[in-house]
């Protein structure tokens, strides 16, 4: 039977998850400094306390709201301030789940996305299910990020529904500056599209330029209409309790929130528990934060002091977020680097083209990783390199 041309031709894993699988599978150990999963990075959880938050009297009872449970929003609203109320807010199971409901409210089969370049790799996939295609446009680095604004208006065409930005952007760090943000709400006003904005790693700024956008939140009444996403599985560092938000402000913002609890409807996927436990979730949360700071901090020392020996390789600035971008001479192609790295060190980062980082030339590495592992890995790249 054919299945939907919405889904890829094939699930064949690419060269670099093949080799890995086959490495594990000959109990080779690999360093890997591509986690992303937080719960599995050493940090010290508040076990107790996340149990009881999870095990009180009410999560037993059913009571569904299609926009999610007002105690989750309201604690939501406080975590974000900036006026932030709990009636502009949808409850999701993740934030993934909240691009699937933004691209079902705002897109019609065959229309497109623009998303600025490098960035998350998922959203071709999220649009692509949802009968969207997301067209990227590259921005470019020039002593930090810049998006390429010109070439964003350029690539708008009668069938772009909106633009989806990152803030700060994964796996690049870029924090929108606010003049960025002005243009792009401008940009959006004047073509008649909606402003994505996924603020899943707002809170980690490692190395923040003075003129950021801290958060998309800024405007209470923005020219267009501004769609904000995150989670707790950034937000708390806890992913597998799936919870997300979709805080919904600008032109139409009634509409939009009554169609969105419409959509959320038909599912009604974020559990009771989650939705219970979430305001003393997020008062833990700081405390979790607080330590993967510390983490990435100490893991992007550990970078620069090992990088001053080795003046052919550079990192990009982190303005926030988890990742770092190691720069190196473009001699093979990023793939071909990983797979060398994988094979021949043992070690697994992901290769820059994966984010669609231009010319060869990046390593994406997780600054999440053991700080231990993280040295080690490092040594055994650097030594390759
Ligand atoms: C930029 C970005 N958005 C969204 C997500 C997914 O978040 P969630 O677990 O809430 O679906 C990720 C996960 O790494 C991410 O990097």
């Amino acid at each position: 039977m054919r299945l939907s041309s919405r889904l890829p031709q094939g699930f064949e894993p690419n060269a670099l998850s093949a080799t890995l699988a086959h490495l594990r599978a000959e109990g080779r150990p690999v360093l890997d400094l591509t986690g992303s999963n937080p719960t599995r990075c050493g940090f010290d959880y508040p076990e107790e306390e996340i149990r009881a938050a999870l095990s009180q009297p009410s999560v037993l009872a059913y009571d569904p709201d299609s926009r999610g449970a007002r105690s989750a929003r309201e604690a939501i609203a406080r975590h974000h301030g900036q006026g932030l109320r709990a009636d502009e807010l949808q409850l999701t199971a993740s934030t993934s789940e909240g691009y699937g409901l933004l691209f079902k409210l705002l897109g019609d089969p065959g229309d497109e996305v623009l998303v600025p370049s490098p960035s998350y790799p998922l959203f071709d996939w999220l649009a692509r299910l949802e009968g969207l295609s997301a067209r990227t446009v590259p921005s470019y680095f020039h002593e930090r990020w810049h998006l390429d604004l010109g070439a964003l208006e350029a690539a708008a065409s009668p069938r772009t529904r909106a633009l989806v930005v990152v803030n700060p952007n994964n796996p690049t760090g870029h924090f929108l500056s606010i003049s960025e943000w002005h243009s792009l709400t401008e940009l959006c006003a004047r073509r008649g599209l909606a402003l994505l904005v996924d603020e899943v790693f707002a809170d980690y700024a490692l190395e923040p330029p003075a003129d950021r956008l801290a958060s998309a939140l800024l405007e209470a009444e923005p020219p267009c209409p501004v769609f904000l996403l995150s989670g707790l599985s950034k937000v708390a560092a806890l992913p597998q309790l799936k919870l997300g938000w979709i805080a919904v402000r600008g032109p139409g913002a009634a509409a939009h929130l009554e169609a969105l609890a419409f959509l959320a409807d038909q599912y009604l996927s974020v559990s009771a528990p989650v939705q219970t436990a979430a305001p003393r979730l997020l008062e833990l949360a700081p405390g979790i934060r607080q330590q993967i700071r510390h983490r990435l901090q100490a893991n992007l020392a550990s970078l620069d002091q090992a990088l001053t020996a080795h003046p052919r390789l550079s990192r990009l600035p982190v303005e926030g977020g988890w990742s770092v971008l190691l720069r190196r001479p473009a001699v093979d192609a990023d793939e071909v680097c990983a797979l060398r790295l994988l094979n021949e060190a043992g070690v697994l980062v992901h290769p820059g083209s994966f984010f669609d980082l231009p010319g060869d030339r990046h390593l994406v590495l997780s600054l999440l990783t053991g700080e231990g592992s993280f040295r080690e890995g490092l040594a055994r790249i650097l030594a390759l390199l």
